[in-house]
């Protein structure tokens, strides 16, 4: 969900452990427990002679106390929206509720704390179970973050396991800002339609009703929601029954679904719509719901088809079935990260979730499967066994990563999915985690406390960090040893919370079942409570191998070692030879020596978390091997090379003329990973010069490389056919995209003139993979005419998946006034939906011309911005980070160091973002002044077609 990052010095984790297990079991007893209570009442508890007041401790600041647990929940839901409201009837956005909680105390205590967000409470009683008594003496909200509802009791409350019952009623407004219960729309039959759902991560459920909204507070929840007739409610759990109401002369419906699983407040979900549904067609559980436009088009049918193969082949792999008696999944139209696991309740972006065939891309249908991959490894690695605190959402998040290149992998085996993971996440991961303001992947329970600093973890180091080192530890392990010892831990952990340590000891448990001899805990360590990660550097000819904290900035490298298991291979041999490099070094080590014009690649396969960096000769030697014969080296780690070369150089390091080198042997590539590893890296050459004089030599240069790529896809680029293999038409696009966007005739001529068909004949013939490249060269190339025709597509489309495209397609033209002109319109949630308003502005400023616009815009409606957008925390931290990007002036700097000094500290979360922001410029000047006339050198140098 979120990107930003942040370091933590303290390396050792203290965590303090509750002792929730052991309410473990109740739930399903209580109910006899307190008929039993009622029949024959226990003697009264003796009076305390102790003479301490109760409460003992100094109010809590953040965290709940842990005197009380939730046991059992029964909740009542009434929100007032009308799905299709008639031109007489009056809409209305509020909801009504109330909740009645029964709970155990485990410590003697005169107050209850909940939680309570922007809600009205209007009553609240606290039961005693045995008297019934109300115990209620005052009741008040908390200012802050900490949203508490403090209830003082007129008695104390016995720590002897007695239970209690906290009833609230309360009223709640459902706006349109996409957390907690909230409004969407979407138009149907030309009328604007309405429906209910919900976000209720990290901790949005006290938006909802008063609750102990903590992960490690599991409970169950009895949810009972009334709404309008006509629409139909869905939780997660299953319906129980329906009945038909009539309330005030209006019509409602009463539906009750049965109990949940014992389980975290941040998993509830709930809608309430006029949506239809689609069955899976092998797997009667699961249901895949959107607007019934979508899915009378079919438009549901890949998810349902997927979803159940996704969900049988997890249920296989982990051992363990899926608990639920049904899997809804949902497509909303206003939906702030790109999909929830709620437990049995799945909720997406529709570009998430419905494919649309001939609309649709292979990308967007990889994205759709990997999200489901995701939620539903989820539905085991979350839901099923849940972090104990926020500190570890690694946990989740890491599992859920991994595991989705498992599961897309399992239904998709001809796309390499496992291959691609080195693209999109490990190196991603390998970039943010770079930077001085990383963190480590766990962090410090005590340092997570408010609500922002818990949307702040939800960033790549979390999300993608967090797969490759399971990633790294599966290969180390061997894949049986690690899934048996992740059995161990679901079996041992399910419908309880977990921390990190529990998953070494799971592991090590399968290690030692197998008589191996690694030592889990002692390696992972090194991986999850340090930050950052190292650079290996080999010398091949003294066979000396060291390892050092890898920074940008290594001047301000940590003095740290990491437990590297390497893999490496060495030229015309076929074994792949291994070491687990502990020490710092430099230490001499026999395997790590060539002999001759030998070359030694390591990381093969790039399955460790880290970079390498060799001795000169061996560059140039594999330099030599990608320029005479590049199949010698396997794909990825071509892909490797370049990024290491690149970043290496970025650290100083290496020479950035070696990095550059690395690109040359691409005129005789036409793999997907070295293309797209090297176009991600040289993004960085472009943002840094695409306002100065490098940038003719360099588009010449990229020209140049990239013709033999855009030819060898020609035919199919001008035939409108669609190349077989996954990655090849992933490289298409590339191909495509680079030669239009610098500037090779007739690659524009040709985007011109499918556009122009369309404009004409309102055919559109552009195939859907090249069509967010193709508008985009079209309207880049284009006039007035071009965006006017685009702006009105985009707004009369009812395909999330076409109007993404064009949106993306709208921020490429290079008019000042039409880009001036879309800024203004994000800011209208009429015309950009909340939800897409930070990713339309990236995208403007991405575009050269819009740069400096975009950071205008930004800092001018910077109050509106973050009020409208201040729920959506993590997406106020991608603002910052995409309108930055291309920082790299003193000017600039000095900009942003006002801008923080104005606004920063208003906020925690935005900080953070803006300190990584002034770090990277501040890189980005001292790069630029360093190597500007060296590349510009280069570049003349190369691009000169001899
Ligand atoms: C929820 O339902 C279960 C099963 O019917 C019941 O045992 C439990 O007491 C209910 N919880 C509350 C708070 O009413
Ligand atoms: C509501 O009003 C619109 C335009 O005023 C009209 O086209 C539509 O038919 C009306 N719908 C109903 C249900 O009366
Ligand atoms: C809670 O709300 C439901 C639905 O409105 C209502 O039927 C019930 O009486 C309420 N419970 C209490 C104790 O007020
Ligand atoms: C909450 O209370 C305030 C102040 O009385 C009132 O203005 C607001 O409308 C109430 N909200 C709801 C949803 O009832
Ligand atoms: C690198 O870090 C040092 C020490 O913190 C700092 O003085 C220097 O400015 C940094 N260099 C860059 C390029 O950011
Ligand atoms: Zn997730």
């Amino acid at each position: 969900m979120a990107k930003a990052v942040r370091i933590s010095k303290v390396l050792a984790i203290v965590t303090v452990v509750l002792t929730i297990s052991a309410i473990g079991g109740i739930a399903s007893m209580l109910a006899v427990y307190l008929i039993q209570i009622q029949k024959n009442p226990p003697t009264p508890p003796p009076t305390i002679v102790s003479t301490t007041a109760f409460p003992t401790g100094p109010p809590p600041t953040m965290r709940l106390p842990q005197n009380v647990f939730p046991v059992s929940y029964r909740i009542h839901l009434q929100p007032y929206l009308y799905a299709a409201p008639s031109n007489t009837t009056k809409q209305s956005f509020v909801f009504t509720g109330n909740s009645t909680v029964i709970i155990k105390c485990v410590e003697t205590t005169k107050s209850i704390f909940l939680q309570s967000k922007d809600l009205n409470v209007t009553s609240v009683t606290v039961y005693d179970s045995i008297s019934g008594d109300d115990l209620v003496e005052s009741y008040q909200l908390h200012d802050g973050e900490s949203n508490f509802l403090e209830i003082q009791l007129k008695d104390i409350l016995y720590g002897n396991e007695s239970f209690y019952e906290v009833f609230t009623a309360f009223e709640g407004e459902l706006m349109d800002d996409l957390t907690g219960l909230y409004v969407s729309t979407y138009t149907e039959d030309d009328e604007q339609r309405f429906l209910a759902a919900s976000q209720m991560q990290p901790t949005d459920a006290r938006k909802v009703f008063p609750c102990f909204d903590e992960p490690a507070m599991k409970a169950e929840f009895n949810i009972t929601v009334i709404h309008r007739d006509g629409t139909t409610a869905l939780s997660n759990s299953q319906l129980y029954t329906e009945k038909y109401v009539e309330i005030d002369g209006d019509k409602w419906v009463v539906t009750e679904f049965h109990p949940t699983e014992k389980m975290s407040t941040y998993l509830l979900a709930l809608t309430v719509s006029g949506f239809k549904s689609k069955q899976s067609p092998t797997d009667n559980r699961i249901k895949t719901w959107a607007r019934p436009d979508a899915v009378d088009a079919g438009y549901a049918d890949y998810a349902a088809e997927t979803a159940a193969e996704v969900l049988k082949y997890y249920e296989n792999l982990f051992k363990e079935k899926y608990p639920l008696a049904k899997l809804d999944q949902v497509a909303i139209p206003d939906f702030s990260a790109g999909a929830m696991e709620n437990w049995g309740l799945v909720t997406y972006r529709e570009t998430a979730l419905l494919y649309e065939e001939g609309v649709s891309s292979t990308s967007d249908k990889e994205w759709i499967t990997t999200v489901i991959a995701h939620e539903l490894a989820h539905q085991w690695f979350g839901n099923l066994v849940t972090m104990k605190w926020w500190n570890d959402v690694w946990l989740n998040e890491g599992f859920a990563t991994y595991f989705s290149y498992l599961g897309v992998d399992a239904v998709k085996p001809d796309w390499n999915v496992e291959d691609l993971l080195f693209i999109e996440d490990v190196q991603s991961a390998l970039e943010v985690d770079s930077l001085n303001t990383s963190h480590p992947l766990s962090s410090p329970e005590a340092d997570i406390d408010s609500p922002s600093e818990i949307t702040e973890l939800f960033d790549s180091i979390t999300y993608s960090k967090g797969a490759a080192v399971l990633r790294m530890l599966s290969n180390h392990l061997g894949e049986e040893v690690f899934l048996n010892g992740i059995r161990n831990y679901l079996q041992e952990f399910k419908f309880r919370n977990a921390e990190y340590k529990d998953l070494w000891r799971c592991l090590q448990q399968a290690v030692d079942a197998a008589n191996k001899h690694d030592k889990v805990e002692e390696m992972m360590r090194t991986w999850t409570e340090q930050v950052g990660y190292p650079v290996i550097t080999i010398n091949t000819i003294t066979s000396e191998v060291s390892q050092q904290h890898f920074l940008l900035n290594q001047t301000t490298g940590h003095d740290l070692a990491w437990h590297v298991p390497v893999r490496l291979m060495k030229s015309g041999k076929p074994d792949i030879l291994s070491d687990l490099l502990r020490e710092k070094g430099p230490v001499p080590k026999p395997v790590y020596s060539t002999t001759g014009d030998e070359w030694l690649l390591a990381n093969v396969n790039r399955t460790g978390y880290y970079r390498v960096n060799y001795n000169t000769e061996n560059w140039n030697r594999l330099l030599l091997q990608l320029e005479s014969d590049l199949e010698a080296i396997p794909p990825i780690n071509r892909g490797q090379l370049i990024d290491d070369a690149f970043n290496l150089a970025r650290a100083k390091l290496v020479n950035v003329t070696l990095a550059l080198d690395t690109t040359k042997y691409l005129l005789n590539d036409t793999e997907y990973i070295p293309w797209e590893s090297a176009l991600q890296n040289l993004e960085y050459f472009i943002l840094m010069f695409d306002r100065s004089e490098v940038y003719g030599p360099m588009q010449a240069y990229l020209q140049k490389q990239v013709l033999p790529l855009y030819d060898y896809y020609q035919n199919f680029t001008e035939n409108a056919s669609v190349p077989v293999s996954h990655t090849d038409q992933y490289n298409q696009i590339n191909a495509v995209s680079v030669a239009c966007s610098n500037g090779i005739t007739k690659c524009i001529d040709l985007s011109k003139s499918l556009f122009q068909l369309w404009i004409d004949n309102d055919t559109n013939i552009i195939p859907a993979n090249l069509k967010s490249t193709i508008y985009c060269s079209a309207i880049a190339a284009g006039e007035e005419e071009e965006w006017e025709f685009a702006w009105e597509k985009f707004q009369s489309a009812t395909s999330a998946t076409e109007r993404d495209k064009l949106r993306y397609a709208l921020s490429c033209t290079t008019k000042i006034w039409l880009l001036n002109r879309y800024l203004q319109y994000t800011l209208d949630p009429d015309k950009i939906k909340k939800m897409d308003a930070v990713s339309t502005i990236n995208y403007i400023a991405k575009n050269v011309a819009g740069q400096s616009l975009a950071w205008d815009f930004v800092r001018a409606q910077w109050n509106y911005i973050t009020q409208e957008y201040g729920a959506g925390i993590m997406h106020i931290g991608a603002l910052i980070d995409g309108v930055t990007q291309r920082f790299s002036t003193d000017f600039e700097l000095q900009q942003l160091k006002q801008f923080q000094k104005d606004n920063g500290a208003e906020f925690a979360y935005p900080d953070r973002a803006l300190e990584q922001a002034i770090e990277r410029t501040e890189a980005n000047i001292k790069w630029v002044k360093e190597n500007k006339d060296i590349v510009l050198d280069w570049f003349r140098r190369e691009s000169q077609v001899l």
